[in-house]
């Protein structure tokens, strides 16, 4: 009985020193000029159903939901929008060569085509950046349309 107290005490105390484990949320600021979206003549429900499915991990406009603050969660999912922008950054399009785009939305066509992305994790939270059949195609040809 003792034992399990003090294993009850120490995960929680673990949970406690867990909250200050430091996460660096800073980002540069949004240029309009270079994000991906502001650049093309597009759908504005396409636009959406982007930004719904892929900017909260490839941008610097990750949207954190409250749960984000807490850790081991917070540790994460900022894992995931790390590893996310450092592949791919949508917020800094502009910046990228015309073979890097190239090649960035053809890794977008395959990723979205094979459901890699988004993430099924991501997903359970966010079912507004979950894509329907029709809305993954309509997807993957405008990302065609772009190339
Ligand atoms: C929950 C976060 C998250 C969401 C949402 C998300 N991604 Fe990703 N994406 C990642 C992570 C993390 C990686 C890096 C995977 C790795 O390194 O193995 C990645 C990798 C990629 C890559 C590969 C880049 C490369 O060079 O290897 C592409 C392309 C991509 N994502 C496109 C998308 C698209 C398109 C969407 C929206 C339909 C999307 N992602 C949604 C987290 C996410």
């Amino acid at each position: 009985m003792i034992r399990k107290k003090k294993i009850a005490i120490g995960l929680f105390l673990l949970f406690v020193i867990l909250q200050f484990y430091p996460i660096n949320r800073e980002v540069p600021t949004v240029k309009p000029s270079l994000d991906f979206l502001s650049g093309l003549e597009i759908d504005r429900n396409m636009a959406k159903q982007i930004k719904a499915s892929c900017y909260d991990c490839h941008s610097h406009e990750t949207i954190y939901p409250w749960y984000a603050q807490i850790a081991p969660l917070s540790i994460w999912i900022q894992g995931h929008v790390d590893n996310g922008k450092k592949k791919l950054n949508f917020s800094e399009w502009g910046s990228y060569s015309i073979n890097q785009k190239r090649h960035h939305l053809e890794d977008c066509i395959e990723i979205v085509e094979k459901k890699w992305m988004p993430l099924k994790s991501y997903m359970w939270l966010h079912p507004e950046g979950k894509l329907e059949e029709t809305e993954r195609e309509e997807m993957i040809n405008f990302f065609k349309s772009s190339l």
